[in-house]
């Protein structure tokens, strides 16, 4: 937990948090998107993983992590996400696989609004610790109640 106190939560801001254009390469019989390591996620990507199979209503997320950073890309469908940096908070909608979201550390996120079928993948810089995760809430407030 050393890393809490390098002081991420209190520099975390949901300015950090942004879309980012992919090249979209077009033929007669489809597209593609490329992704690649630094080179479109600013950082090293370690670790893949998709959501689906999304009930109505679902709800996911509602924790920040102390050093996973991800991209999230709306493979199908469209979804919103609540960025949550302490002191504001803003909603946006996923909704192009040409236009992924890349969400900071420090950052507490709320998935909600999937339209059926939705495909979400995540690309993400570490691998799966659930001792990243900030999952309370009061705490999180607790962490990021000094901003620098
Ligand atoms: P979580 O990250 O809380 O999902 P979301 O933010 O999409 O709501 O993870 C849900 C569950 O899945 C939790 O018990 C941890 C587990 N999990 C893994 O085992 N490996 C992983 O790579 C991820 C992302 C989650």
């Amino acid at each position: 937990m050393d890393s809490i106190s390098d002081g991420i939560f209190e520099r975390s801001s949901v300015d950090n948090c942004r879309f980012i254009e992919l090249d979209s390469l077009p033929s007669e019989n489809g597209r593609i998107c490329v992704a690649e390591n630094t080179a479109v996620a600013p950082f090293e990507i370690k670790r893949i993983y998709y959501l689906y199979d999304l009930p109505g209503g679902t709800e996911r997320g509602g924790h920040a992590h102390i050093a996973n950073r991800s991209l999230l890309v709306a493979l199908s469908g469209a979804f919103d996400i609540v960025v949550d940096d302490g002191h504001q908070t803003r909603r946006v909608t996923i909704n192009r696989p040409d236009r992924p979201f890349y969400l900071d550390r420090g950052i507490w996120r709320t998935l909600d609004n999937f339209s059926s079928g939705t495909v979400c993948l995540v690309l993400t810089s570490e691998k799966y610790d659930e001792n990243d995760y900030i999952r309370d809430y009061e705490e999180f407030k607790r962490l990021t109640s000094v901003k620098r």
